[in-house]
């Protein structure tokens, strides 16, 4: 693997690099296998806080002032210490990063991919290798980043939301759901199935890289990847049905 420290070392101005030391995008700047390790962490961190957001979503369950105190204290945390919304703002710039380093390695490693390809195909075989969760993660990834934005403008600012009171979290949710705003269920929901299929995929190629790739260990992995986008799309999807159900009011 060239190490960004050994690239382009020890050369004579204007000599050909080595072949085996040219960046895999050939024309300098970051290589494939860095853009994939931005990739990777990048998701890690989302993975996390995906995870975390669930757990938090799911003191719905317990009422109304458990969710909108638990609300209340991440803009508290770290407090005297550190100044009111410090700790949330800290976590939404990693995680605004985060999002965007995995967008932008996603689109240069497609454009990459693109370009490798000699001649155009004047008719697109019909893909019939990978997964399901594979051959859609683009579009899958496109569609949750519109979700995100919408999601944001929705209970984060209250921009779009029905009831759009601030720190009254709970009602803002039940508001959101609520029957005759079923489209807006549905999206949610839709969104976050594609959640469950990005992290189904992403996570298992992740997680290839760590451990040796007999048939036995690719199962597994494949397996836990499964098992935690079951585990999201059930945490996250339950509160929307609980809302629509009126087991949440
Ligand atoms: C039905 C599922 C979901 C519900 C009910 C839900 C609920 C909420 C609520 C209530 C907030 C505002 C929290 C506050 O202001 O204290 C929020 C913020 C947020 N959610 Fe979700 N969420 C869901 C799914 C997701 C998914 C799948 C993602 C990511 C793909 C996501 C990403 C975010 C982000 C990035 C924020 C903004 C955090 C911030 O800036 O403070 N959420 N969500």
């Amino acid at each position: 693997m060239v190490t960004l420290g050994e690239r382009g070392a020890g050369r004579a101005p204007g000599a050909p690099r080595p072949a085996t030391r040219r960046p895999a995008n050939g024309r300098g700047g970051p290589t494939s296998v860095q853009l994939k390790f931005v990739m990777a962490t990048s998701g890690a961190i989302m993975l996390l806080y995906l995870v975390v957001h669930m757990i938090g979503n799911l003191k719905i369950f317990l009422g109304r002032e458990s969710l909108d105190a638990y609300a209340e204290w991440l803009r508290v945390v770290g407090e005297p210490a550190l100044p009111e919304q410090t700790v949330l703002w800290a976590v939404r710039v990693v995680l605004l990063a985060a999002v965007l380093g995995h967008l932008v390695s996603a689109v240069v490693l497609t454009l990459r991919a693109r370009r490798a390809r000699p001649v155009k195909y004047s008719h697109r075989p019909p893909v019939t290798g990978g997964s399901y969760a594979a051959r859609t993660m683009r579009w899958g990834g496109v569609i949750i980043a519109l979700f995100i934005v919408y999601h944001v403008l929705d209970l984060t600012t209250g921009t779009l939301n029905p009831n759009g009171v601030s720190g009254a979290v709970y009602d803002n949710v039940v508001a959101d759901f609520a029957p005759a705003r079923w489209y807006v269920t549905l999206f949610y929901v839709l969104s976050v199935v594609a959640v469950g299929f990005h992290v189904k995929h992403g996570l298992w190629s992740g997680l290839q890289t760590f451990g040796r790739s007999s048939a036995a260990t690719q199962a597994r992995l494949k397996g836990v990847s499964t098992v935690v986008a079951v585990v999201l799309v059930a945490g996250f999807g339950s509160v929307p049905f609980a809302v629509l159900t009126g087991v949440v009011a």
